[in-house]
């Protein structure tokens, strides 16, 4: 990967503001209320999906009251053509036992769909005591299969996003909102 030059070309590569870090706070603080309903005082298990979620997981752990443990897998999909093959390459599975949990899959982008819906795949045929899926962020526009999450936290246009643990080339995971990127740097 090839390392940033300047901090001005990193800089000028943020083109816009789409999602506020106010606005995130504000829609992470009802989504954990919703988690809370649903859940209705049982332990569930946080899974995020490496790297883009991480930064999406530790503040909706800490909006939801239920008990809950956390847990993070790398997963890595091979296509050939638009269609979910459905293979996937876990390169870092959970330590838990899904089987034993109310399984929620926390994701930060939907983007064709194909990650997830071979992820989920994987975990049900775990077994698991139930398994919802929530996204922060929602392109439904790109979508090349059929698979929707349980609960969206906000729907964008088809723009390549930064921030918020999004990334792209690995930067950009750090700032506190969510922005279009400038591929031209205009
Ligand atoms: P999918 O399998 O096409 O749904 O892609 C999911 C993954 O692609 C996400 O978890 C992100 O890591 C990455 N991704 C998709 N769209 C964007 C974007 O706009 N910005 C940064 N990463 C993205
Ligand atoms: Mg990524």
């Amino acid at each position: 990967m090839n390392q940033m030059q300047s901090i001005e070309e990193f800089t000028k590569r943020i083109k816009r503001i789409l999602i506020t870090e106010e606005e995130i706070k504000t829609a992470i603080a009802a989504a954990g209320k919703e988690i809370d309903k649903l859940y209705d005082g049982r332990p569930i298990l946080l899974v995020s999906v490496l790297k883009g979620a991480f930064v999406f997981l530790a503040d909706l752990c800490r909006a939801v009251s239920v008990p809950c443990e956390i847990g993070f897998m790398c997963a890595k999909s091979y296509y050939a053509g638009t269609t979910s093959s459905g293979v996937v390459q876990i390169t870092m599975d959970l330590d838990q036992d899904v089987k034993d949990y109310h399984v929620v899959i926390v994701e930060d982008i939907i983007d064709t769909g194909r990650t997830l819906a071979d992820v989920v795949k994987l975990l049900q045929g775990r077994t698991p005591l139930s398994l919802h899926v929530v996204t922060l962020l929602d392109k439904p526009s790109r979508r090349l299969v059929d698979f929707e999450a349980d609960l969206s936290l906000f729907t964008i246009p088809d723009h390549f996003v930064i921030g918020y643990g999004l990334d792209c080339g690995e930067y950009y995971r750090n700032l506190p909102y969510i922005a279009e990127y400038a591929a031209d740097g205009n």
